[in-house]
């Protein structure tokens, strides 16, 4: 009874509002068969009347037509057809903006399987750069920059001991958001004074992305506990508000600490491949997106990830403490080019 009051209400609701737009006709028609494909899918009376509603306020004021057999079947092929072309995913329907991704293929041919990243961002890892580099803390900002790092090691290093996949795993939830907090700064920085960046709001997005990158292949081979998801939030609320701080106060000392991060980051990879070649870590296939990505070899290892993982680190490194320097000699970032690319 009441359900019926509610219906007849919205369906006044929909007239009303269509009749001063003719424009949106085609809008609420797509919506609608969205919602009608949703509708056949969800059992439950409760979700389903809230569809109903939905679909009543999101529809033209044309009364829809009811979904034949036939209709829902050819329905469902077009969303099979949809599901294999997005590598098997969430169904994605075909969209009234006008926006698809085109067929994107690998070099060999075969069906580009990733939305999260295009075949034009993925890269071979210079793996010549020298690791064992370092900046040697002179000044007053550096030394508190190294003796930081150095402290916040010792809870991690008794946290995980010799774990160094989830170690990594987690290590590199904090390392993306440097990247991301100075780029953003940046950003605002390049609106606010109407000056160029000299590249640096893309370079440090870059190394953001970068590192999220290795986030993604880690999870694909440590799955996070429930306890770690909530250091990770913790972490993650604490480092990005004492990060976008410190960036505001001191953009070199901000780098500086990344720079020696880094540093621990690379120690930390090097620790990972000596218990992988002593077989205490096994040296399990590596995971696709990490094949890809890197444009490693399809038999690489957990070996070839982490040795072109921690090269990114290396790079980063580099970038962290050639940025912080610019700052020590007075300069600004936008009159050094930023090493765009750098990996
Ligand atoms: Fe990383
Ligand atoms: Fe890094």
């Amino acid at each position: 009874m009441s359900q019926g009051v509610l219906r007849s209400l919205a369906r006044s609701f929909v007239n009303g509002g269509n009749r001063g737009g003719g424009g949106g006709g085609g809008g609420g028609r797509y919506v609608l068969g969205t919602f009608e494909a949703e509708f056949g899918r969800r059992p439950g009376g409760v979700s389903c009347g809230v569809i109903f509603a939905r679909r009543m306020l999101s529809s033209s004021a044309t009364e829809p037509a009811p979904i034949d057999k036939e209709k829902k079947q050819s329905a469902s092929a077009e969303e099979e057809e949809e599901k294999k072309k997005n590598g098997g995913g969430a169904v994605v329907p075909s969209s009234y903006w006008g926006i698809s991704r085109p067929k994107i293929t690998r070099e060999d041919g075969t069906e580009w399987p990733w939305n999260c990243f295009m075949p034009w961002e993925t890269y071979r890892a210079d793996l010549s750069i020298d690791l064992e580099k370092h900046h040697a803390p002179k000044t007053f900002s550096d030394k508190f920059a190294y003796r930081t790092v150095k402290l916040l090691r010792v809870p991690t290093d008794i946290f995980f001991q010799r774990r160094y996949g989830c170690r990594a795993m987690m290590l590199e939830t904090v390392a993306a958001v440097p990247g991301m907090v100075g780029g953003m700064l940046l950003h605002l920085r390049s609106l606010r004074k109407f000056e160029h960046s000299g590249g640096w709001v893309k370079a440090l997005l870059e190394e953001a992305e970068n590192e999220r990158m290795h986030l993604m292949t880690m999870v694909e081979l440590v799955k996070p506990k429930w306890y770690e998801r909530l250091l990770v939030l913790s972490v993650q609320g604490v480092f990005f508000n004492a990060y976008f701080v410190l960036y505001l106060l001191s953009p070199k000392l901000a780098h500086r600490v990344v720079g020696y991060l880094e540093e621990e980051a690379i120690h930390s990879y090097t620790e990972y491949l000596k218990d992988i070649n002593s077989g205490a870590i096994e040296n399990i296939p590596a995971p696709a997106i990490a094949i890809d990505y890197w444009r490693l070899p399809k038999d690489a290892t957990l070996k070839d990830v982490i040795t072109v993982i921690r090269a990114d680190e290396a790079h980063h490194r580099d970038v962290n403490h050639f940025a912080s320097d610019i700052h020590f000699q007075g300069r600004k970032l936008k009159d050094s080019p930023a090493p765009l690319g750098y990996h």
